[in-house]
């Protein structure tokens, strides 16, 4: 066992961590307030590879490994959470998906684009009646011949307006039941598809999160990804490596806010010393690095299983229900070192604690991944 970083992992996670501090915090606190969507960000990240980390360099990706992609996740999610959800669906949903289940056709129209942030991705399962329970689709991917007519809404839909193209996962043979889904690239633009509301949230404000309604829209059978049927395998298979993201996500919202409270405690006197200096501080400072260590090693072994092509369902769902936990943990103590000042927006930690929540939400709340990985150990 090596748990030695390479030289290119590590000049991956120290560009990360430039781009970060240099072009996502100057403006984070605003974004957040003003719930902007960091476009000109994304699009730098794109230029600088992260947005394909994965993809195969014929089809513009990175060519990286999943550990990379972990380490830059990390620091990315340190300052800018919004930023990297974005990264996230981007590289492990959409880009992830095409690159491994689609057609030659898909990867060169979509994953070309994709994997540069030329045009970004969404990824569309959730609706307002199946969120865990995701077999139980509405909406309906009709058989026309050489088309799908696609009905229905999809609810909170990350990147839901700034992105170009977006994977559908709509019933076409209800009585087929999961079996009788598909999955379906249906650009912007197409003639039906209408981008709904922004919703207001409490937290990745930044991130742009949308309804979206789908009105007789034709999508070309070539568009679907995979077999008549497979849109459930899909979506499941592709969750499975989205949640490496999440989890990732999770890490870095709870390593930024130990770094900002531990820098704090160095410098915040209470009781004629330094906080740092009492014990009810470092008690909690020992507690945050130790499940911070622990959160980041199941994120890096899930990808490392990735990576070897070994199955890493089980890796995934413990490193996002472990790290989501820390993250909400972590936040919540960055918050009580800082004090009065953590309850203010200038000091980045109760943004940080209202980042955090959703990492127990969303690809899978923590109930859905107990089930992942109970279902794994008793198989
Ligand atoms: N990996 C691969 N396949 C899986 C799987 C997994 N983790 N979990 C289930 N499957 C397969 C099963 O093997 C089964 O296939 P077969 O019939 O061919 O054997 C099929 O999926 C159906 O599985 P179940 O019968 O177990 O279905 P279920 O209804 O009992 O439960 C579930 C499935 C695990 C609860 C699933 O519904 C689930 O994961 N729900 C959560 C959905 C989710 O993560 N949503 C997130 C939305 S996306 C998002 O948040 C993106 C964003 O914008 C940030």
């Amino acid at each position: 066992m090596n748990f030695q970083l390479s030289e290119e992992q590590l000049s991956v996670q120290k560009a990360a961590r430039e781009f970060a501090r240099a072009e996502l915090l100057p403006g984070v606190i605003e974004r957040d307030e003003h719930q902007k969507f960091p476009a000109e960000q994304i699009k730098k990240m794109g230029e600088l590879g992260f947005m394909g980390m994965m993809v195969d360099p014929k089809y513009n990706g990175g060519g990286m490994d999943t550990i990379s992609y972990v380490l830059a996740m990390e620091e990315i999610s340190k300052i800018d959470a919004s930023a990297s959800v974005a990264m996230s669906v981007n590289n492990s949903l959409v880009c992830w998906g095409i690159e491994k289940y689609g057609t030659e056709e898909q990867k060169l129209k979509y994953l070309t684009k994709l994997s540069t942030g030329e045009v970004i991705g969404a990824f569309c399962l959730s609706e307002p009646e199946a969120g865990s329970d995701a077999t139980s689709q509405r909406t309906t991917a009709e058989d026309k011949g050489d088309y799908y007519l696609l009905n229905g809404t999809k609810n909170w839909i990350t990147n839901g307006n700034s992105a170009s193209v977006y994977i559908v996962i709509a019933q076409t043979n209800k009585e087929k039941k999961h079996k009788g889904i598909n999955a379906l690239i249906v650009e912007k633009g197409m003639e039906g598809f209408k981008v709904g509301p922004k919703e207001n949230k409490l937290g990745i404000r930044g991130s742009d999160t949308h309804s979206l309604m789908f009105t007789d829209v034709k999508v070309p059978k070539a568009n679907r990804i995979g077999e008549d049927g497979f849109g459930f395998s899909f979506a499941m298979s592709t969750l499975n490596g989205g949640r490496i993201g999440i989890a990732s996500q999770a890490l870095g919202i709870a390593s930024g806010a130990y770094e900002l409270a531990l820098q704090y405690s160095k410098e915040r006197k209470a009781f004629g010393v330094e906080i740092s200096k009492h014990q009810a501080i470092q008690f909690k400072l020992a507690d945050m690095a130790t499940e911070i260590d622990a959160a980041r090693l199941l994120c890096l072994q899930a990808a490392y299983l990735k990576d070897q092509k070994k199955d890493f369902s089980k890796a995934s769902a413990m490193a996002k229900l472990f790290a989501s936990k820390v993250a909400m943990d972590t936040t919540i103590e960055a918050v009580q070192i800082h004090g009065g000042y953590g309850y203010v927006k200038e000091f980045h930690v109760e943004r940080l604690m209202r980042d955090a929540k959703i990492t127990q939400i969303y690809e899978g709340t923590s109930e859905i991944q107990k089930i992942v990985i109970a279902r794994e150990l008793l198989k």
